[in-house]
């Protein structure tokens, strides 16, 4: 069942095209996460569906219901923002209080709730303070928790976790989480973190300068990007790309980059190779590992620099002129410039077109 509509849509400010025939359908229960460089029309994409800013054109549906020219209070929607944004000179209750009271909703059935959705998000000991007098990380909670009174169809989120440190963040990132699979409404998360998109989104989508660049599970999306801007974008130390071109030889395809010979049987082709094609080889770093003997396929590279993470260690190797990184478990710490055979996940390969940019 499709909870939200996003059809065709086109922001303009000026000659400034801001969002770009944005096509998306979500799901009932979907937990939606937007992705992207900053400027790349996230917020602006939620404040649409918000109703917070105008189309200039397209439609919005949510619930079955065309909500293109509906007030945003009539939306039956709760947003959460970065900012908090909440009342400073009224107590955390009446905060949370508020926007039930607005719409009429009798106190005696509003208390019972400010507090349950208080004890939930462990504020209930803090319901007679101001915002002023609370953490950052208790502020954020109270608008969550503002939201959650609301109980309403749809929860938009503006990076509501940016503010805060990054243990915090992590701990918030948990709760967020366990209250989605609770109460299973419908969300759209924006973020820069890729860590929060990874583990919150039922899918990812992933934008860029206005356009959606992939949509897709986390795994699907890190594992199988469908470009190079994609591919870069996602994971951290980034993708490791290598320059080359496909050769095609007896029935068997490989790519020839220039320090190596990469074999590419085993790839699942989008699209069919041709020899001498010019693309750009992408392995991520958990792909490149120490050796253990048994991979199909193994380089001895010099390392050129080691940085300890605590829980691995990124170890920069030297690939003809090009270099790659590769994340090595913490208790294997190889020597600089002492050769070690590094073993590749082929399995995990990613080739683009080095002129479209395109996955092949
Ligand atoms: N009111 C406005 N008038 C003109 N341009 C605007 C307006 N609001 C946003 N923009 C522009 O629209 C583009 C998208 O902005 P938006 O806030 O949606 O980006 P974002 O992806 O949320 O970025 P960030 O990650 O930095 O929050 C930016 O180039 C921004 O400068
Ligand atoms: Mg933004």
């Amino acid at each position: 069942m499709i909870d939200i509509r996003i059809s065709n849509c086109n922001k303009n400010y000026g000659s400034l095209r801001v969002l770009k025939d944005i096509n998306l359908e979500i799901e009932r229960g979907e937990f939606i996460v937007l992705l992207g460089p900053s400027g790349c029309g996230k917020s602006t994409l939620l404040h649409i569906v918000a109703g917070l800013d105008r189309l200039s054109s397209g439609a919005i549906e949510i619930g079955g219901r065309d909500v293109t020219d509906v007030e945003p209070k009539d939306r039956d929607i709760a947003m959460v923002f970065q900012s908090y944004a909440l009342y400073p000179t009224m107590s955390v209750r009446s905060n949370m209080e508020f926007g039930l009271r607005m719409r009429g909703k009798p106190m005696a059935e509003i208390r019972p709730l400010v507090e349950d959705k208080a004890r939930m998000l462990h504020i209930d000991h803090l319901l007679d303070r101001r915002p002023s007098q609370l953490s950052g990380g208790q502020r954020q909670r109270v608008a969550i928790g503002r939201a959650l009174v609301r109980d309403p169809k749809v929860f938009l989120f503006d990076e509501p976790l940016s503010n805060l440190d990054a243990k915090l963040r992590a701990s918030m990132r948990t709760e967020i989480k366990k209250l989605h699979q609770s109460l299973g409404t419908t969300a759209i998360y924006v973020t820069h973190d890729q860590l929060e998109a990874m583990t919150l989104a039922t899918r990812m989508v992933v934008m860029k300068a206005g356009e959606i660049q992939q949509v897709g599970k986390p795994e699907e999306v890190y594992h199988r990007p469908v470009n190079l801007f994609v591919a870069d974008f996602l994971g951290n130390p980034g993708m490791n790309f290598m320059k080359g071109r496909l050769r095609l030889e007896g029935g068997r395809v490989s790519a020839d980059v220039g320090a190596a010979t990469i074999p590419l049987d085993g790839y699942a082709f989008d699209t069919s190779p041709t020899d001498g094609q010019a693309v750009m080889v992408g392995l991520r770093p958990e792909s490149v590992q120490p050796s253990t003997g048994g991979e199909p396929f193994a380089l001895t590279l010099k390392p050129t620099l080691i940085e300890h993470t605590g829980s691995d260690n990124l170890v920069v190797l030297a690939m003809g002129s090009e270099e790659i990184v590769g994340k090595f478990p913490s208790d294997m710490l190889p020597k600089l410039g002492e050769p070690v055979a590094v073993g590749f996940d082929l399995s995990r390969l990613s080739v683009f077109d080095a002129q479209t940019e395109r996955r092949i």
